[in-house]
């Protein structure tokens, strides 16, 4: 039942995902909200980053999976355009609209329980900077608390808009899939010495221009390393190796429900526990406790 305790127990002597939403450290319940608890913002990263601890992020696209992945003590929740592959059955995120990013925000935002709520602008939303300061307001109405959006250093005066008007953005490098059509396909990014060297100066110069964080998609886990080093801003990985400072899954994915060829990238946690809450509790357990990606799961330059 949603909402419902895991009980877990912390085997490394490093606090569990769970407890970090509280301000001192205790098992479940988190719910109802008591005086003690505290929702993960963009501060709660930045002293992750700090402190050299791992968050989670999973993407949710509804109010019960959202309820569920923030009581597992998952810090950030993602409304990802990949809702239109693993919602909608599209071969590519193109398809999807803000009216349904909007949707979908508005829907977790009333199961959330205390994670950071953040929301893809899809593709061609943020095409302008005043198409992307639109369309990110609608956004942050339905519920979010930040935005993500794709692209290089053309993103620049786009995300310094939405900065100075009170708008924090992620900034999504490396295989961005809105540009699959760009790439020829899904492929691993920042392989070589040159565009590994771009990538990282990308980076620095989206931070400056007023990212709050930076997210990796597929780029070998030396390069993602170098970039979390970089950069002052939380930097969250997805097939980008175990340096980054937290790691994100699509939620099908790491419950082993996508269909089609699973990325190496990718880990059942279902496969070794009893129900889909062990599972989410069990992912943001092994991302706290730098588990979760091992060797297997990264690429090398
Ligand atoms: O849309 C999405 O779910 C994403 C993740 C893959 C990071 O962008």
């Amino acid at each position: 039942m949603p909402g419902q305790p895991v009980a877990q127990t912390s085997t490394s002597g490093l606090p569990l995902a769970s407890e970090r939403r509280l301000s001192s450290a205790r098992s479940w319940p988190t719910y109802p909200k008591g005086k003690d608890f505290m929702a993960v913002t963009i501060n709660t990263l930045r002293e992750y980053k700090q402190k050299g601890e791992a968050f989670s992020a999973l993407t949710s696209y509804d109010a019960t999976f959202a309820q569920v992945v923030s009581e597992a003590g998952v810090d950030v929740i993602l409304i990802g355009d990949s809702l239109g592959m693993v919602l909608q059955g599209h071969d590519s995120t193109l398809p999807v609209t803000m009216e349904q990013i909007v949707y979908h925000v508005s829907c977790v935002a009333k199961g959330n329980h205390g994670s950071l709520i953040m929301a893809d602008m899809p593709f061609m939303s943020y095409g302008t900077v005043d198409a992307a300061l639109e369309n990110a307001a609608k956004l942050m109405r339905a519920g979010a608390h930040m935005v993500k959006l794709e692209g290089t250093d053309w993103m620049k005066d786009t995300i310094t808009a939405l900065s100075e008007r009170a708008v924090p953005v992620c900034a999504h490098l490396g295989l961005t899939p809105q540009f699959v059509n760009k790439f020829g396909g899904y492929k691993v990014q920042g392989r070589d010495e040159k565009s590994a060297e771009i990538m990282i100066d990308h980076a620095c110069e989206l931070v400056a221009a007023g990212a709050d964080i930076i997210l990796l998609e597929c780029v070998p886990a030396p390069l993602a390393a170098r970039i979390a080093k970089a950069v002052t801003a939380p930097v969250i990985g997805i097939g980008a190796g175990s340096d980054t400072d937290g790691q994100i899954l699509v939620l099908h994915d790491m419950l082993g429900i996508t269909t089609g060829r699973k990325p190496r990238f990718v880990k059942n946690f279902l496969a070794e526990n009893n129900s889909i809450q062990e599972a989410i509790a069990a992912y943001a357990k092994a991302v706290s406790e730098r588990k979760f990606p091992a060797e297997e799961h990264t690429f090398k330059a």
